[in-house]
């Protein structure tokens, strides 16, 4: 069986992330091929275009991370109708020096979790601009904007509404064929 390595994002650096809690359901219901690594994004400083020439190790670790990923998965939560900016910099260093775009046709899907209702909706699409820009080549359906309950997900990865779990189900099959799809004509290097 072929298994594809997944490099996921959690847009939050709250140590009670109901994003975080939200990466451990869909781990748990993912099918069996996809294989999970965090990308960490809380140690990283400012990008500036300083560092190019030089970049530290946390930003090199952070691209050697991507590079050896199959696709990468954003869990992200919405900050102001838009990215947390702990995001945005892990993907403007990512997308750094020039020429040498990390995301430059990774697969790649996004979703979010909020307590309110549009479920990080403008997150979300505020994330496709950047990765759009950025070269990824997203799953564009389906979306999913995950309205967060506590006495739904649990800290374990458990989902406590079948109506959530089968959807969220769903939504992580059709990454991984998404995934063997963009890689068939996209071989990752
Ligand atoms: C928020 N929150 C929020 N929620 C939302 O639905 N739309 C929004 O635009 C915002 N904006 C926003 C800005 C800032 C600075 C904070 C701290 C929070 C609420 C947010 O959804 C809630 O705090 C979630 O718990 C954040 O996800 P994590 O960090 O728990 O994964």
């Amino acid at each position: 069986m072929t298994t594809y390595r997944v490099g996921y994002f959690v847009g939050s650096l709250s140590s009670t992330s109901i994003n975080r809690t939200l990466s451990k359901a869909l781990i748990r219901l993912a099918p069996d091929d996809l294989e999970f690594s965090e990308i960490p994004i809380g140690d990283l400083p400012l990008y500036s275009p300083d560092y190019d020439a030089d970049y530290p190790p946390e930003a090199l670790a952070l691209k050697e991370a991507i590079a050896a990923s199959d696709a990468v998965l954003f869990i992200t939560p919405e900050y102001n109708r838009s990215i947390p900016g702990a995001l945005k910099n892990a993907i403007d260093w990512a997308s750094r020096p020039w020429g040498q775009n990390s995301f430059d046709h990774i697969p790649a899907a996004v979703i979010g979790a909020s307590a309110g209702q549009i479920g990080t909706a403008l997150a979300q699409q505020s994330l496709r601009a950047v990765l759009s820009f950025c070269n990824a080549r997203q799953m564009t359906a389906p979306e999913a904007y995950i309205r967060f309950s506590p006495e739904v997900f649990g800290d374990d990865g458990s989902v406590a509404d079948a109506g959530t779990e089968d959807f969220l189900t769903r939504y992580m099959g059709e990454f991984r064929d998404h995934v063997e799809r963009v890689l068939t004509v996209l071989p990752r290097a």
